[in-house]
């Protein structure tokens, strides 16, 4: 793939591959094959169609994402049924509406609190100052990591997503220290277990032997890393689309009541993963008139879909008015995103509280934002903005 113009311009790569056909043989990220699928009826069939697996165990050597080790990498995201079955069913008793509903009070707090210090007028890069700050308050809330184990994960989750080739030890070093935090974690939480998600998971682990050790731990790692990478990159890509489109934003900020339909069009314009996990073919099948043999590795780009002109009009347009749901941002099927309310729910109470406090917003004219380098994900490292 051209691995450059993929990164400035996703959407414009993608359109030009949707339109030479619909499936195509590329290079991963790692040097080895893969399929790349880029029309919206193709992902969304892939994405529910039980022959494509996430275990490594079908891979035949094509592209396999990155390796964790087993205590972090048993997790939903590598399994398929019945263990992903078992676990999902577990967590998500854990995940209940409730809790979420529960969180929005103390999201709008820590929102505001984030943006006290800037003051009514002045420069800052809204990335390092609001988005992550938030993402790790929240997710740390939800999951009852206590205040003095929080850490800024930003250096962690970015040696994994996006590894610089100039420095393989990065990861390594990453993985080491997220494991010994969570080894941590977890035994702080198993002397003083609280009303949290990682206390009502390690409940169930000691209860029965229905939650692993290792999937106990790797659960703990996905939710984190998934939790907090992506809220930090849908709300970062939000702002910036809002703030280059200057008619969107009046209109959000006129009618609040916008707002739950303008995060799902965000979500559909530069939602922040731009392709589903990857999925490896348990038999030979044919997908959008491609053989794909068994073994194969199979890339959904969810950001061509989100962009197809045959799903959705004037695909390449910001419009919050439109009705964007059946977008693919938060995947589909049993791997649907376990996090899409809590998503939702601070995407917008995010957006709120900024626009509200900060009146005059708007993206530095003398700085480009930063994007970070990475196939999977579409991700500002920097944002500075004026108010
Ligand atoms: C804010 C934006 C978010 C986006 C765009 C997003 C996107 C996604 C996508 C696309 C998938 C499906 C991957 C696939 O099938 O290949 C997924 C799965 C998942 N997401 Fe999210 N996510 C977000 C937030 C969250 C949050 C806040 C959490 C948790 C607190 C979370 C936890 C998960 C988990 C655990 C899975 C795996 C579910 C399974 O395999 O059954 N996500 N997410």
């Amino acid at each position: 793939m051209a691995g450059d113009d993929l990164i400035n311009d996703p959407y414009g790569v993608y359109q030009r591959l949707r339109s030479a056909s619909p499936v195509h043989r590329i290079t991963g990220p790692d040097g080895s094959p893969a399929w790349i699928v880029t029309r919206y009826d193709d992902v969304r069939q892939a994405l529910q169609d039980s022959r494509l697996s996430l275990d490594k165990r079908h891979s035949t050597g094509g592209y396999a994402g990155f390796a964790l080790p087993p205590a972090l990498d048993a997790n939903l995201l590598n399994m398929d049924p019945p263990d992903h079955t078992r676990l999902r069913r577990l967590v998500g008793s854990a995940f209940t509406p409730g809790r979420i509903q529960r969180l929005r009070e103390p999201i709008r707090k820590t929102a505001e609190q984030l943006l006290d210090p800037l003051g009514q007028h002045g420069r800052t890069d809204l990335i390092a100052s609001y988005a992550a700050p938030l993402a790790i308050t929240v997710i740390c809330d939800l999951l009852g990591v206590p205040d003095h184990h929080r850490v800024d994960f930003r250096g962690w989750t970015h040696a994994l997503v996006a590894p610089d080739p100039a420095r393989p030890a990065a990861t390594r070093e990453a993985v080491a220290a997220m494991l010994g935090f969570f080894t941590e974690l977890l035994a702080d939480k198993r002397r003083r277990p609280a009303d949290d998600l990682l206390s009502d998971l390690i409940g169930v682990r000691e209860a029965s032997d229905a939650l692993g050790d290792d999937e106990l731990m790797s659960l703990a790692f996905l939710l984190l890393l998934a939790g907090f990478e992506n809220t930090v990159h849908l709300l970062g890509n939000a702002v910036l689309a809002l703030l280059r489109h200057p008619r969107q934003l009046a209109l959000v900020r006129e009618n609040p009541a916008l707002l739950p339909g303008a995060v799902e069009e965000l979500a559909r314009f530069d939602g922040p993963a731009l392709l589903a996990i990857r999925r490896f073919a348990t038999e030979d099948l044919v997908l959008g008139g491609v053989t794909v043999g068994a073994g194969q590795t199979v890339l959904l780009s969810l950001a061509a879909a989100n962009r197809d002109p045959e799903r959705f009009e004037d695909p390449d347009r910001l419009d919050i008015g439109r009705t964007a749901t059946g977008h693919l941002a938060l995947g589909l099927g049993i791997h649907y995103c376990l996090g899409a309310t809590l998503a939702r729910t601070e995407t917008e109470i995010a957006l709120a509280t900024l626009f509200a406090r900060l009146p005059d917003l708007r993206v530095a004219a003398d700085v480009e934002p930063r994007r970070r380098p990475s196939l999977r994900s579409r991700s500002l490292t920097a944002l500075q903005v004026d108010y």
